[in-house]
């Protein structure tokens, strides 16, 4: 008779794949190289990013810049025919490591697209989709977060007595902090911008900014 193993009578705890270490990096992109089929957008990518900061990313139109963002959160992956080579670890995880899940990935790491893409809904279930998504049900703890982010966006005041009309009869600027506080909403450790002030007062990134000196969060615009 076989034995069965000590692992399999007594299943282990559930394993945290990113484990948070303070002193590392969050993000770290080493000998990055990447593909839309035969022609190479990025070439020997190496760069860290540090916890708990603003990192900007400058250069031309096309050198780049979106498809190294959509890269940190795995939505290149959605394009047909596109290939990663090299690493790119987030809490020192490889994310395109066959184990780890883009659902989880896409939930830690957050983006706000140029375009502001609210969905067709209130402003409120714009911000309470995400949350409510992974589990959030009670009326209380969504109102406080909805609140809460939309806040941290700059826009509370200028929506806190329209909450349930449509998002879309929103300004541009302000469509895009709603995107803003949707994503903030989902409590994302790092959050990728990609020219998200385009439409926007200087006010907001500052806010965003403050939102990221909570403990843990970095922030790539
Ligand atoms: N889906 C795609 N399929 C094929 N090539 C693409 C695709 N998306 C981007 N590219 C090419 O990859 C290169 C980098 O594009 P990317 O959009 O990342 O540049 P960018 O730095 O964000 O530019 P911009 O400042 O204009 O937004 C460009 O040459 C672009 O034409
Ligand atoms: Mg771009």
């Amino acid at each position: 008779m076989v034995k069965a193993s000590a692992s399999a009578q007594a299943p282990e705890e559930p394993r945290e794949l990113f484990r948070v270490h303070p002193e590392r990096p969050i993000i770290e992109v080493k000998g990055l190289n990447f593909y839309y089929g035969d022609f190479q957008a990025l070439t020997g990518v190496n760069m860290t990013v540090k916890r708990n900061k603003v990192t900007a990313l400058i250069g031309p139109s096309g050198c780049g810049k979106s498809t190294f963002l959509r890269l940190l959160n795995r939505m290149n992956e959605l394009i047909p025919g596109t290939r990663v080579e090299g690493e790119l670890l987030f809490e020192g995880v490889n994310l395109y490591d066959p184990g780890v899940d883009p659902v989880e990935v896409r939930r830690r790491v957050g983006m706000v697209f140029q375009k502001p893409n609210p969905f067709p809904k209130t402003i409120y279930n714009n911000v309470a989709y995400g949350p409510r998504l992974h589990g959030l049900r009670e009326a209380r703890q969504l109102d406080h977060m909805v609140e809460r982010s939309l806040k941290s966006a700059a826009l509370w005041d200028e929506v806190k007595d329209i909450l349930h009309q449509s998002a879309l009869g929103l300004s541009g600027g302000q469509q895009q902090r709603l995107c803003i506080a949707r994503a903030i909403a989902m409590q994302p450790e790092v959050l990728l911008m990609d020219e998200p002030t385009s439409a926007l007062d200087p006010s907001p990134p500052a806010a965003s900014k403050s939102w990221s000196r909570n403990s843990n969060k970095a922030i790539l615009l």
